[in-house]
């Protein structure tokens, strides 16, 4: 039975950053993920990353802009910390090989993206999440004798003992099927977002909200689940993200009547406000009969303006998307996008430290919510959240695993979840396909649980929600074999997003008022004498349980947000 004092689940940027991190601090690591970990999600960040490293920039200012940008829910003390090592941060990752761009005096370039007063965005081009994933990967590479890799295991339980500390998991060698108990002394859950909730999204298929149901099946709160980003420019066609950085270099979005609307909605950044600013002035415009495409859904993102050598220096990845996904030279003809899913603020509570309330078990990266996002996530905050916080909880868990013995583990988690996966193996062909109910899911969300709220749809996705519960229970699986059935974790997956989905809608019904990313058509103001208060959900039976946790405010006091 292997035994780790760290063992971390997913290795995107804050899974590798821990491992890193714990095995500097000198303790035996683990890392197992779903996927090898250079395919995990964060290789899909695009823009870059925020830090104050500009001579006229100042932390200060980044965290303002920070807290401005979750509409005054984020956590001040949490977002001092990120934008405060920052910059330390990404002149770590400049020094150990990323090859952010620079400028023509040799300095990091940074380009200007959403909802920030200066720019601050260091980038690799648009491929800023691949470049820093595969340099951490070559990184850990160095520590294969402190840290031990499982690639390609499936996480389906994680351990809690009697003392209720959490002290490893169950996991599934995707390749063959076998069964394993990790012990450990602590597990840091870095396995992503929940964005496979939606349909469609911007994240990979892996995005199925894992680690958020497996803490939240062991007693851990989640908190800010309401708050799903839509990033303002996805395709129409698949929801494919087409990066802000193309705004950051000054593409303009225009509607049916060929006006750059946002003039309407942020006089003074433009398409640069914050996310759920731009995403709703655009569904704004759809709404009212000035969107563009065939059925009027969508809206043009003009990057002609840009000059072209810039675009195939800076943006390459989305001229190549344009072109196969879209059929468009973005270089010459404007594009075609709407607001799609792209991120959750939400996930499993956590501390600055990345510790849950339940003892040994801490989250970091899109899993967690510590909360430094609040209602609205600023663009390239993201990759930084990951690295900063995936650091933070493997020192820490480093530190805390040097004061305790291992724990002792026993057989019983990993024969039951054998047996849960044999009796879903088992199941007649008799109820629903797992993708059928996954799509009716997902189409729900994006219907009612979007950019736009109300009580009436928020209700209809509650129902729906319940019953797909209810179904998923009796839905059948195609393959009955051992060696890589994702069919039967797809079915475990599915499991996973409706009990996240569960909790965004009912908090999302709870919070009535409009902040950040929920716009409640029905309670359309900012509410701060009843709702400046975070939301957390716990398991409760079959139920989520809601109570509240109080922002934590340093120095900017709520304030009216406009941009
Ligand atoms: O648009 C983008 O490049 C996405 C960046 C982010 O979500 O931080």
């Amino acid at each position: 039975m292997p035994s780790h004092d760290v063992l971390i689940i997913g290795a995107g940027l804050a899974g590798q950053r821990a491992a890193v991190a714990a095995a500097d601090a000198g303790v035996s690591v683990a890392i197992l993920s779903k996927v090898h970990p250079v395919r995990s999600h964060s290789v899909s960040a695009a823009g870059g990353i925020n830090a104050a490293i500009s001579v006229t920039d100042d932390w200060r200012s980044h965290a303002y802009d920070t807290v401005k940008g979750s509409d005054f829910l984020g956590d001040q003390d949490a977002i001092e910390v990120m934008c405060s090592e920052a910059p330390d941060e990404v002149m770590h990752l400049e020094h150990i090989g990323v090859t952010f761009h620079r400028n023509d005096d040799g300095e990091l370039d940074l380009r200007a993206f959403g909802g920030a007063s200066i720019k601050r965005t260091a980038y690799v081009a648009d491929i800023t999440g691949q470049a820093i994933l595969h340099v951490l990967y070559e990184q850990l590479m160095k520590y294969h004798e402190t840290v031990d890799r499982y690639e390609e295991w499936f996480t389906t339980s994680l351990l809690i003992d009697e003392d209720g500390k959490c002290v490893g998991c169950v996991a599934r060698d995707i390749r063959t099927g076998a069964m394993e108990t990790f012990t450990a002394k602590n597990v840091i859950l870095a396995s992503g977002g929940a964005g496979q909730c939606y349909k469609p999204t911007t994240n990979a298929l892996i995005c199925t909200a894992d680690g958020i149901a497996q803490a939240y099946h062991v007693g851990a709160p989640l908190m800010d689940m309401e708050m799903v980003q839509y990033h303002p420019t996805t395709l129409v066609e698949n929801g494919f993200l087409i990066t802000e950085g193309a705004r950051g270099e000054g593409a303009h979005l225009l509607n049916a009547d060929g006006d750059r609307f946002m003039e309407k909605y942020a006089p003074n950044k433009m398409e640069l406000a914050s996310r759920d600013v731009v995403s709703r002035a655009e569904q704004t415009e759809i709404n009212e009969g000035r969107g563009v495409g065939e059925d009027g859904s969508g809206i043009y993102l003009d990057i002609t303006v840009v000059p072209r050598k810039r675009v195939h220096e800076a943006l390459r990845e989305i001229v190549n998307i344009g072109k196969d996904f879209a059929g468009v030279d973005i270089t010459s003809e404007p594009i075609l996008i709407r607001p799609g899913q792209h991120y959750i603020m939400g996930g499993v509570k956590t501390d600055i430290d990345g510790a849950t309330p339940v003892a040994g078990l801490y989250a970091a990266g899109e899993v967690a919510c510590v909360s430094v996002h609040g209602g609205n996530r600023l663009g390239a905050n993201s990759l930084l959240d990951t690295l900063i916080f995936g650091r933070r909880s493997g020192e820490h868990a480093a530190r805390r695993a040097k004061t305790m013995s291992m724990p002792s583990t026993t057989d019983v988690q990993v024969r039951r979840d054998e047996q849960q996966i044999a009796a879903i193996i088992a199941r007649e062909k008799e109820g629903r396909r797992i993708s059928e109910i996954k799509d009716e899911l997902g189409l729900v969300m994006n219907r009612s649980v979007a950019v736009y709220r109300d009580e009436a749809g928020l209700q209809e996705a509650h129902e729906v929600v319940t019953r797909l519960k209810e179904e998923s229970l009796s839905a059948y699986v195609d393959d009955r074999g051992a060696v890589f059935n994702q069919d039967v974790l797809g079915a475990i997956e599915l499991g996973y997003m409706l009990d996240a989905a569960e909790c965004t809608v009912v908090a999302a019904i709870e919070r009535k008022e409009s902040r950040g990313a929920q716009f409640r058509t029905d309670f359309p103001e900012r509410n701060d004498d009843d709702y400046m208060r975070h939301i957390n959900t716990t398991k409760n039976g079959d139920a989520p349980h809601v109570s509240y946790t109080p922002v934590t405010i340093t120095q900017w006091q709520p304030e009216e947000r406009k941009y």
